[in-house]
């Protein structure tokens, strides 16, 4: 059906590519900001004219990244361990990139890079009782352990091609190694390893630098604005509409808006926007100091993990299922096809997951479960009694667009001319910013590399798979924990959480 799915496994060259006069890129995240940089850098793209239209205006300081986007704050894990070869092969690329640290121009310098060990830890005891439905063309569901063994063996073979690499990978079989490599007294779980070879990046200081890049082609225009809806015309999308009533228009439309993507493009089926749990809690010079010296942990037995902290500001998240928030917005996304576009006016909208944040929602607060949760991995992984009941200084929800394997969705799209979308990140693309635009417009330009065909490919969806309720995503790759399909409003009406 899908013709993007049935390219896929012709050769490229059986579908000549001829760039576009004109690119608008929809979104300054990880792929917006990414491709509009490696755009701009190709020869094939000499002649084409970039836009970038982001709501958040980089030139206005402490705006950009937008204050309740993704990719904010201080610290994101940087690792190449993963149950998946092909990330991390790609993750091993972007390593490389992260490490330079000669020049403050360099990616890495500049404390945006910090390579502290990341500690992997899963549990034998079986996972809750999984509530998604038994999902037809889905891959068998991976519990955390078996993530955590299949990323091992991926990091060991990457590691064996460097003696100093592969000093620096050791298996934890048991509680007691685990605790040792932690170093701050907490442990448990039954197996693990340490990777001193990843690590973390400051988020927000590298999205900077990012942006700072894509300036020094001289080739991008940034627009700040909001994006409402796409422009077309027959079957082609030919622009955006912004909220004040600005069109801009374009040969080929990227929408790259992460979490929001869907409240554009009609993305049932493919992704869906999740709610992720961060709690913030400030600590002391002393504190910093000792937990300065902390890897990363991660349990992929509940998601839970603890990122070393940064001016006196540690970090709880939770990498889960995460909550839906369904709402019936006033303007519909773009129809799956042009056909079904003659028909919208007559259907009852179909809800669809959209990010609810503190920027348009002040006294938005994380569910007191989740909460509680994360306050559970603080006191195992990092016991210390003063920090087991001091009050989170910070919440907030961090939107993913979850697709269901965690594969991102970068791909034409299959109704539509002149529409393509880079999405679906599913929470684990930001480490992959100095490589991923660069795999981006290799499928632009019709060639998408042969290790992700298939798997960034706009997906064949049916009505069963689906269940047509345009939220029914749950991401079985094996790296969440928690409950599938927690709608936000119900977690939220059992009892706000305070921060105090
Ligand atoms: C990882 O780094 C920590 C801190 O430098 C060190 O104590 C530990 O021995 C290292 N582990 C491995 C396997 O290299
Ligand atoms: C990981 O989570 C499991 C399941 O809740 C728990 O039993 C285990 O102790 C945790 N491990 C660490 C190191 O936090």
């Amino acid at each position: 059906m899908a013709a993007a799915s049935s390219s896929s496994s012709s050769l490229p060259s059986s579908r000549p590519f001829s760039p576009p006069s004109s690119i608008l890129i929809i979104g300054s995240g990880v792929f917006g900001l990414s491709t509009a940089l490696a755009l701009a850098r190709r020869d094939a793209f000499s002649q084409c004219s970039i836009t970038v239209v982001d709501r958040s205006d980089p030139s206005q300081p402490g705006t950009f990244p937008s204050p309740d986007a993704a990719s904010i704050d201080t610290s994101r894990i940087i690792r190449a361990d993963y149950a998946d070869p092909a990330y991390t092969a790609l993750g091993d690329e972007a390593q490389v990139q992260w490490r330079k640290q000669e020049t403050p121009a360099d990616l890495g310098a500049q404390g945006r890079y910090h390579e502290a060990g990341l500690l992997l830890v899963g549990d034998l005891a079986p996972p809750a009782p999984s509530a998604a439905p038994a999902s037809g063309g889905l891959k068998p569901k991976l519990t955390g352990l078996d993530y955590a063994r299949m990323s091992w063996a991926n990091v060991v073979s990457l590691a064996s091609k460097d003696p100093a690499l592969a000093a620096r990978v050791r298996e934890l079989p048991n509680p007691d190694a685990i605790r040792e490599a932690l170093g701050t007294g907490g442990s448990s779980g039954s197996w693990g390893y340490i990777n001193n070879n990843s690590g973390w990046g400051n988020a927000g200081a590298a999205m900077a630098w990012s942006f700072d890049q894509v300036q020094q082609t001289g080739r991008v225009d940034f627009v700040p604005g909001t994006v409402v809806s796409l422009e077309r015309a027959e079957d082609t999308v030919t622009g955006a509409k912004l909220s004040d009533g600005r069109v801009l228009s374009a040969d080929l439309v990227i929408v790259a808006a992460g979490a929001w993507t869907g409240g554009l493009v009609d993305l049932a089926g493919q992704a869906v926007a999740t709610g992720q749990v961060l709690a913030y809690m400030d600590i002391t010079e002393a504190e910093q100091e000792e937990l300065g010296k902390m890897p990363v942990i991660l349990n992929l037995s509940t998601g839970l993990f603890i990122i070393p902290p940064t001016d006196r500001v540690l970090k709880i998240g939770q990498h889960a299922y995460g909550y839906l928030n369904p709402v019936t917005p006033s303007n519909p996304p773009l129809p799956l096809s042009p056909t079904s576009a003659t028909t919208t006016q007559t259907q009852t909208p179909t809800p669809i997951s959209l990010p609810l944040t503190a920027l348009t929602d002040p006294d938005l607060n994380i569910p007191a479960r989740a909460a509680a949760d994360l306050r559970g991995a603080l006191r195992e992984m990092i016991p210390w009694p003063a920090l087991h009941d001091r009050p989170f200084s910070k919440t907030r929800l961090c939107w993913y667009s979850d697709t269901a394997d965690a594969d991102f969705l970068v791909d034409y799209h299959p109704h539509w001319r002149g529409l393509f979308v880079a999405t679906g990140d599913s929470g684990h693309a930001f480490k992959f910013l100095p490589v991923v635009g660069d795999r981006v417009v290799d499928c632009i330009m019709r060639d998408c590399p042969v290790q992700f065909r298939g798997k960034w490919d706009w997906k064949v969806t049916t009505e069963s798979t689906w269940a047509g309720t345009g939220v029914a995503a749950f991401t079985e790759d094996g790296t969440r924990g928690g409950t599938p399909g927690l709608v936000l409003a119900e977690a939220l009406g059992e009892r706000a959480v305070p921060l105090q």
